[in-house]
């Protein structure tokens, strides 16, 4: 059997929580969480009707009652007839000196185990042991005979400690979690669990006015299905990019201004007119915006749901998370503006769990990237989830004549038969029309388009 940690989707990332009588380790610096990691989990399980005990070593019950999230707060009303709280502070003057000494403080705790007949308790803060057991052995010692007597009784008990004293806890603790914070981000990751397989790596943390959430690294698993041929959305697209299955993912990049967000809304329009499903997320405008920009283009994406990730505060595992809920049933997904987001190891291994599920949900997935210089050598930037991308159109400036005329070329393709050639399109009132094959142009892909010869542009190649 297991108990659970307070945070159900953290629970499901260790095979459903702490094992039954066991010693877990809370480790993480100040201000990482750790106290009301521990609330928490008292919390959780008076609520499902036990009675819990919280030890705590510094800070006083009261002050920590004061500081809860308005959340858990409420729930800390509703339950606190189940909530004892052994205040250390307090008592140890009715203790003596040796208060810190562990039998002592094993005895104070299973004592009130008895009395509160309880089995769930928080002890908060172990430095306050350390002064008294000087080597790391009397220490490890001391932590270990702690642990004994608590299982013995019957305790499932979770400890927190900053993690200074160089591992004595994580020797003795069967479970090690480790939470992280920069003073942007949280981060919680498992280290350890004795006799039971876990999910490796850090994973989102946060802490809110609601209390506490974890949001994996990974996400549920989904049967795949059979992908099928689906249209993109602007005319004339089938026939640049081969066939489009369902599941595919393509990436647009192009450098401001050559319609790559009006071609996302072409492509979530061919979505909306048949009443599916969809999802739109913005790294750049605000929904408001979006959707002003819609109506004014003659768009309806009201089966839609438009998403603003604002790329200075985005926590690509909340993100994740986040859009996973509106992916029920959704057939298509845009991500528009990527580049806004400075992608690092983490985004990147983010990203990849994300378009994975997509692609097992068979969603069709379009991702925006606007390259940083109007006319140049072509480059992904950083964009670097090229592997799983099935398709790459790259939009480019050619400068023709006096004209600046806007090109498309396919990079990459699921399907064998796309267009190898270079296509230009037209962005006018009527929308995106794709014209036809460049011959005239060459060099368009090393940055200087240059006239190949007058005019000898194939016309009515889309009849
Ligand atoms: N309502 C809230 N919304 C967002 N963050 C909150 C909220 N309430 C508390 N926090 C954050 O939670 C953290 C406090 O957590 P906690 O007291 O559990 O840390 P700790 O690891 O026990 O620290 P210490 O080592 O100082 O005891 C702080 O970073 C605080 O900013
Ligand atoms: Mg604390």
């Amino acid at each position: 059997m297991r108990i659970g940690t307070g945070i159900p989707k953290l629970d499901s990332l260790m095979q459903g929580g702490f094992l039954e009588h066991s010693f877990n380790l809370i480790k993480g610096t100040q201000g990482a969480g750790k106290t009301l990691f521990a609330v928490n989990y008292l919390l959780y399980h008076a609520k499902a009707g036990k009675e819990v005990l919280y030890v705590s070593m510094e800070e006083s019950w009261d002050n920590i009652v004061k500081n809860l999230p308005e959340g858990m707060k409420k729930t800390y009303e509703e339950v606190k007839d189940r909530v004892h709280h052994l205040d250390f502070g307090s008592i140890r003057p009715l203790l003596g000196k040796d208060v810190l000494d562990v039998n002592l403080l094993a005895e104070v705790i299973t004592t009130n185990m008895g009395v509160h007949k309880t089995n769930i308790i928080a002890l908060d803060g172990i430095a306050p042991l350390s002064p008294k057991y000087g080597t790391l052995q009397d220490l490890r010692a001391a932590i270990f005979e702690l642990s004994h007597r608590i299982k013995r009784a019957g305790g499932t008990m979770l400890f927190t400690s900053e993690g200074r004293s160089a591992g004595a806890e994580e020797y003795v603790a069967d479970s090690v979690l480790v939470l992280y914070y920069d003073g942007i981000h949280r981060r919680i990751q498992i280290l350890k669990m004795r006799g039971s397989d876990f999910v490796y790596g850090k994973h989102g943390f946060k802490i809110s006015n609601n209390g506490l959430e974890v949001y994996p690294s990974i996400l549920p698993k989904v049967e795949p299905q059979k992908p099928q041929t689906v249209k993109f959305g602007i005319k004339g697209m089938e026939k640049i990019l081969g066939n489009i299955y369902t599941g595919d993912v393509t990436l647009l990049t192009g450098p401001p201004g050559t319609g790559k967000t009006l071609m996302a809304y072409y492509f979530l329009n061919e979505a909306a007119k048949k009443g599916e499903k969809c999802v739109y997320v913005s790294f750049a405008f605000p929904e408001k915006d979006v959707l002003k920009r819609v109506k004014d283009l003659g768009f309806n994406l009201s089966t839609c749901k438009i998403i603003y990730q604002d790329p200075f505060n985005f926590d690509p595992y909340e993100f994740m998370w986040k859009a996973l809920k509106e992916l029920n049933n959704a057939k298509r997904v845009v991500l528009d503006g990527i580049n806004e987001v400075e992608m690092n190891d983490e985004i990147r291994k983010v990203y990849h769990e994300f378009l994975k599920n997509l692609k097992e949900r068979n969603i069709l997935t379009l991702i925006t990237y606007t390259t940083p210089t109007i006319i140049s050598s072509y480059s992904l930037g950083n964009v670097n989830v090229i592997y799983l991308v099935d398709n790459i159109i790259d939009l480019r400036y050619a400068e023709i004549g006096a004209e600046l005329r806007k090109v498309m070329v396919v990079i990459k393709s699921s399907s064998v038969n796309y267009e190898r050639g270079i296509i230009e399109y037209e962005v006018g009132k009527d929308g995106i029309k794709l014209l036809g094959k460049a011959e005239y142009l060459e060099g368009i892909i090393s940055g200087i388009p240059r006239r190949l010869e007058m005019k000898k542009r194939v016309e009515k190649f889309f009849k």
